[in-house]
């Protein structure tokens, strides 16, 4: 007999739809899976003939086809288990065909017949619903994250006998309930705070307007200075993530395995840290999974390359595609996937290889030379792509031992939301949201300087030895500052301070 069971698959983080078809017949018993099946897929013969013998159903010597439609994707994972059980059950006639076909099941199953949480629940329920799937039975330890989905019935069940007990109408069960999606996530969450970093006005005022205008920053500075703890608090200005920014970022993150069971949905800001020491694979994805990189991780949050200059240059430059289109293109055997990498870029690193040039702290004890060499490690196609250098130098003893009250990330936040506001406008209906993106025809169109603002910029542009770029650079930044204003018109104090941004030169 022919059972079809319904279930999805992910390519990138987009589900497709798959059927189980299993076909049992009599004659010389076996058990096959076809349909481009990868090695987890195959072994899921061994995992059903266990978890349906110990859910006491009669794994019968029988010639089994499992066939996985459309038979050309080629297809991976443990996700499969359930419904090849179910399929299995149902072509043996063990359990009715009845109401099968109204559901998308989902599920890995364990030797004694327990259904385990699979990754990439959400984006799979997202794509089935789109195409007009409204029941689905997944493993009870994805419930949370499938309980964000709105207008999706979904039944979180723990073994394969409840599946075949509630398939059966033996045992009823009610869907998971919606959560409703937190938007305010609670600063504290992030268990740092723009608070805590005493002193460093000139750093935080730079943090500030990177977030506000979706800007990359180089933080350079001295051992210990605080560049890390600065880094840190970046996501904690940064303004609330939407529930669609949230889901984008937690289908990436369920597809890498990487959501927790009590929470479900990413809703902080993802700050992400790889080492310099990563490989390739891990930093923009890929490898045999063809799981999401760092850089698709921190979608709609933060990549910190924390000592910049320690990591490879040829990886480091791969980080061109994502700052350019926000995506990076992961290559598999015979096609590519996409993942989305949306994230500002904050780097940190020593002026030099002793660390105290230009400190206020400590002598540079470097040559010249020892100095160059140092600042040619660094990637000058990523350092193209940064608008805001700022040097921070260690604080003394009596900022840290004062007790001046300073601003909160909450302060600071709200500052930054309202200068996000009025970029949301400038560019509704364009694609992006921020003066960072702007193309050179919309800074022309939205930056409009007076002569005097132009005098400044000149003479910028022959003292500081500034490329065309640092100058369009020097005109973004400016415009941010004056949205942190809430001011239409760029003043000259907006130049001059945005021009300070650009001023150390790190390719002497
Ligand atoms: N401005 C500050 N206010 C409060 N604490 C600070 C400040 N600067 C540094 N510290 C303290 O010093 C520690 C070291 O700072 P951090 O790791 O951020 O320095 P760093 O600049 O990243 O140094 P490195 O170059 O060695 O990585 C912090 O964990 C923090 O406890
Ligand atoms: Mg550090
Ligand atoms: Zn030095």
């Amino acid at each position: 007999m022919l059972a079809v069971i319904k279930t999805y698959s992910l390519e990138g983080i987009t589900g497709y739809p798959v059927d189980i078809e299993v076909d049992v017949q009599g004659g010389v018993p076996g058990f096959d899976i076809v349909g481009l099946a990868g090695a987890s897929v195959r072994e899921a013969r061994n995992r059903v003939r266990s978890a349906v013998r110990n859910s006491s159903y009669d794994f019968m010597p029988r010639k089994v086809t499992v066939n996985l439609a459309p038979a050309d994707t080629a297809k991976n994972g443990s996700a499969f288990d359930l419904p090849i059980a179910v399929g299995f059950l149902a072509g043996t006639e063990q359990i009715p065909q009845d109401n099968i076909a109204e559901y998308i099941m989902i599920g890995e199953l364990s030797l004694d017949g327990g259904i385990r949480r699979v990754n990439g629940i959400l984006p799979l329920l997202i794509s089935a619903l789109q195409d007009g799937h409204k029941k689905f039975i997944v493993p009870y330890d994805n419930a949370k994250e499938a309980s964000y989905i709105i207008g999706a019935e979904v039944y979180a069940l723990s073994s394969l006998s409840d599946v075949c007990s509630f398939l059966g109408g033996i045992m009823a069960k009610e869907p998971v309930p919606n959560t409703q999606y937190e938007s305010t996530a609670a600063i504290s969450k992030y268990g740092v705070d723009m608070a805590d970093v005493k002193g460093q006005s000139c750093a935080k005022r730079a943090l500030e307007i990177a977030v506000a205008g979706g800007h990359n920053m180089l933080l350079c500075g001295p051992p210990g200075a605080g560049k890390t703890m600065l880094a840190k608090c970046v996501p904690t200005i940064m303004p609330d993530m939407t529930f669609e920014e949230a889901i984008e970022t937690t289908k990436i993150h369920s597809v890498a395995g990487k959501t927790d069971g009590e929470q479900g949905m990413v809703t902080l800001r993802p700050f992400r840290t790889p080492h310099h020491t990563a490989s390739l694979f891990s930093l923009i994805g890929g490898g045999a999974q063809s799981k999401p990189g760092e850089v698709s991780l921190a979608h709609n949050g933060v990549l910190f390359l924390d000592e910049m200059p320690e990591y490879n240059k040829k990886t480091l430059e791969t980080l061109r595609q994502p700052l350019e289109d926000g995506t990076i293109t992961v290559s598999r055997v015979q096609r590519t996937i996409e993942y989305p990498a949306s994230f500002m870029l904050i780097a940190s690193m020593n002026p030099c290889p002793c660390g105290f040039d230009g400190s206020r702290l400590r002598e540079c004890t470097c040559t010249p030379l020892e100095k160059r060499k140092y600042r040619a490690r660094i990637s000058g196609p990523l350092l193209d792509r940064i608008d805001i250098y700022v040097d921070v130098d260690g604080v003394e003893y009596g900022e840290l031992k004062n007790n001046v009250a300073v601003e909160t990330s909450a302060q600071i936040k709200s500052r930054v939301e309202r200068a996000r506001e009025i970029q949301r406008k400038r560019f509704a209906g364009k694609g992006f949201y921020t003066n960072a993106k702007m193309t050179n025809a919309q800074i022309k169109k939205y930056c409009a300087l007076s002569s005097d603002c132009e005098k400044l910029l000149e003479s910028a542009f022959a003292r500081l030895k500034l490329s065309a770029r640092g100058l369009t650079r020097i005109v973004k930044t400016a415009r941010t500052i004056a949205d942190l204003r809430e001011s239409e018109a760029i003043q000259i104090a907006d130049i001059a301070e945005a021009i300070q941004y650009r001023a150390r030169s790190l390719h002497q």
